[in-house]
């Protein structure tokens, strides 16, 4: 089974998804993007899927985009793209990308707490791990939390190799880190802060890049894919 692309999606107040079919190492994951209107009026366009003449159709409906967000160092793809379209908006991205995509003018590195440019409407932390730092923000308006590759999850909807897979990273049928992300979690005790950080937030939903949304017990399904790191 193929993952579908689906129509940019209103969420909540504010708040747009949109998924898109795209394979990693073969492994047919999806992704998907999050859309916020900030009460600037500007969007935040996080973690980029293609960019469509229809899409940007949808998105000039809705308001001017305004910054482009690059939340891990694998979700950047389609950034240049957005840039040459949308020239004028900010572009964010986590640390280590500027190094790795030194063809895009960045504005900033995302860091743990959110730049003035979201601030008002939008919490933001950092999970690091050996390999990247993640950033996760907390959209105020519409309670979603929105996590890019933190959370990750595998159904029966899913092709049967990325099946196999997630039965041997831990994720399947359950929203956890891969095993291999869990083993490059190295200072676990600011990890855990982090995660206690952002179970204080007020979110009802999640959304994630792979796998489906969490629309039902938010915090619990986030407290136990984190049980893990806070157990011990
Ligand atoms: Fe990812």
């Amino acid at each position: 089974m193929t993952i579908q692309e689906t129509e940019l999606e209103e969420l909540g107040p504010g708040l747009w998804v949109k998924r898109i079919p795209l394979r990693f190492f073969s492994m047919p994951m999806g992704t998907r993007m999050t859309v916020m209107r900030l009460t600037t009026g500007y969007l935040r366009v996080h973690s980029p899927v293609n960019i469509t003449d229809d899409l940007k159709a949808q998105l000039a409906a809705i308001g001017p985009v305004g910054y482009l967000v690059a939340p891990n160092r694998l979700h950047h793809l389609y950034i240049r793209d957005w840039h040459d379209e949308y020239p004028d908006a900010k572009l964010w991205g986590v640390r280590g990308l500027h190094k790795k995509r030194k063809d895009l003018p960045w504005t900033g590195v995302l860091g743990h707490e959110p730049p003035p440019d979201w601030a008002a409407d939008v919490d933001q932390v950092l999970f690091r791990t050996a390999y990247q730092d993640e950033a996760i923000f907390f959209h105020r308006r519409s309670r979603t939390l929105v996590l890019t590759d933190l959370l990750e999850s595998v159904w029966p909807e899913d092709a049967w190799h990325y099946r196999l897979f997630a039965r041997l990273a831990g994720t399947w049928r359950f929203p956890t880190l891969t095993r291999d992300q869990r083993l490059s979690v190295f200072k676990r005790r600011p990890a855990r802060e982090v995660v206690r950080r952002i179970l204080l937030w007020d979110f009802d939903k999640i959304v994630l890049a792979h796998g489906r949304l969490v629309t039902e017990n938010a915090k619990d399904v986030f407290r136990d894919g984190m049980r893990w790191l806070l157990k011990d």
